[in-house]
């Protein structure tokens, strides 16, 4: 099995319904074919521990939780995951490609929210004792666009206004705008095959060297 040292950690971000799934999974299969070990996880989830703060998280009514709870929900499955798989992954070289990340606190509890930035960046810190993705890829499209793709069912993000969704957006476009050498900004409107030609472009240095 071939090692990259230190790993690779990427983050797919982006609204709901832009297809992160989909990119992760032909991600998945590309970096596996190069010999490397590649981990794919979520956000919230991806451990056990993870898996059931996003059953009672995204499970309940808008209007049964505290926007600071929500955030501390989402934080607490971070710590776990870094700690529990991402971290360990790394060390031995792997790829992790995390379905969510950091960012997206910073643009749904911030952006969205409207809970201060700074204070998520320091729990952000908290719960990664500082771990940063290698790069992150947005998937930008109209909030209205990917609730059309996801249909009819309403998970508990989804029972926010379409302000909220455009505030979430803008946001995103604004942290990759800000950072460009950590964020790579892809039009998810287009073919699936040509979002993956663009990511695999992208990466593909940094996975042969
Ligand atoms: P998803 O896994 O289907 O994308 O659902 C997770 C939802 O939770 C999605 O609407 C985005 C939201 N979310 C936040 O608001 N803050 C966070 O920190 C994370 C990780 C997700």
């Amino acid at each position: 099995m071939n090692k990259i040292v230190g790993g690779l950690f990427l983050t797919l971000e982006g609204g709901d319904g832009v297809g992160k799934s989909t990119l992760q999974r032909s991600l998945n299969q590309r970096i596996s074919e190069a010999g490397l070990e590649v981990i794919m996880c979520r956000e919230p989830g991806g451990t056990i521990l993870g898996e059931k703060l996003r059953d009672a998280l995204l499970g309940s009514k808008k209007k049964e939780v505290d926007a600071l709870a929500e955030l501390l929900v989402f934080l607490a499955a971070r710590t776990q995951l870094s700690t529990e798989i991402i971290k360990p992954a790394l060390e031995r070289g792997a790829v992790v490609i995390c379905d969510r990340f950091a960012d997206s606190s910073i643009a749904y509890q911030h952006y969205g929210r409207g809970i201060e930035k700074s204070i998520i960046e320091d729990l952000n810190t908290i719960a990664t004792t500082g771990l940063m993705p290698d790069r992150t890829i947005l998937l930008d499209l109209d909030p209205s666009v990917g609730a059309k793709r996801k249909g009819q069912a309403q998970d508990y993000m989804e029972q926010e206004t379409i302000d909220f969704h455009n505030r979430v957006r803008e946001g995103y476009m604004y942290l990759a705008r800000e950072s460009p050498g950590r964020w790579l900004i892809v039009d998810a409107l287009q073919n699936e095959d040509v979002i993956f030609d663009l990511v695999w472009s992208d990466l593909a240095q940094r996975i042969k060297d």
